[in-house]
């Protein structure tokens, strides 16, 4: 497939176009700065200008899927908050759409399935996160959302933790390597589409540990 991944360049996506890659994809790298571009096709992926706050639709013209892993970070305001993680997020969603790009996998964050649970200073995030789920979910699109816990720069295990439509709210942090590999796997198996699946670190084989029960 031709996967195009927003939000490239960075922790997650570094690490997910490679892994596409290996996995037979052809991805498409979509970062807001041609200075990236270099970087991007040194991880085996054409590099294309998509900015969130902007015009991003044309970067994924000929796509299968897109994943969004893209995120405005937690030094910037609110602000941005709204406008990349909500916003941007939801406007992916309706070009897939417009476009009749049918899967999409979204990497949003553990709580996002209920934003009540959260207090305190990360919970406009979360609700960013939550909105932009729900657009999704209420999509036409072949939707999987991932909900990754606090996320280390640690060597990837190839094995995790993974609730399906269940969020609980305790675990270990989550090597941001193992995440896009469980990216990989929600594009290999279809049995993911219709789930949102919260991840932590943990012990059992990715591709087991994705797959929904029943
Ligand atoms: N940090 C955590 O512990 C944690 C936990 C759970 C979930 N998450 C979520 O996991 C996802 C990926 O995390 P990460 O650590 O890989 O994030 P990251 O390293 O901060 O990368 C985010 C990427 O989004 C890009 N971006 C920001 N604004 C954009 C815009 N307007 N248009 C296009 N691209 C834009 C950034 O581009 P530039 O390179 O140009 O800045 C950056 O490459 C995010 O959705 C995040 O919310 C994070």
């Amino acid at each position: 497939m031709t996967v195009a991944v927003i939000g490239a360049h960075g922790g997650i996506g570094r690490r997910l176009l490679p892994r596409l890659n290996e996995a037979g994809h052809d991805p498409i790298g979509v970062v807001r700065s041609e200075d990236q571009f270099a970087a991007i096709r040194d991880r085996g992926a054409e590099p294309r200008l998509g900015d969130l706050e902007g015009e991003v639709a044309s970067a994924l013209d000929g796509a299968d899927a897109v994943v969004f892993t893209a995120g405005a970070g937690g030094s910037t305001g609110w602000d941005k908050t709204i406008l990349v993680d909500l916003w941007g997020a939801e406007r992916a969603v309706h070009a897939c759409e417009e476009k009749e790009i049918d899967r999409f996998v979204m990497v949003s964050s553990r709580g996002a399935g209920d934003p009540e649970s959260r207090q305190g200073p990360i919970k406009p995030y979360i609700v960013a996160k939550h909105v932009a789920d729900r657009t999704l979910q209420r999509s036409s699109l072949d939707e999987t959302i991932l909900r990754p816990t606090r996320l280390t720069d640690a060597e990837g295990t190839g094995r995790v933790a993974a609730y399906v439509d269940t969020d609980p709210d305790a675990g270990d942090p989550i090597p941001r390597a193992d995440v896009a590999q469980a990216v990989v796997q929600c594009l290999a198996d279809d049995n993911t589409v219709g789930h949102a699946i919260t991840l932590y670190g943990g012990d059992t084989p990715i591709g087991e540990a994705l797959r929904p029960s029943g």
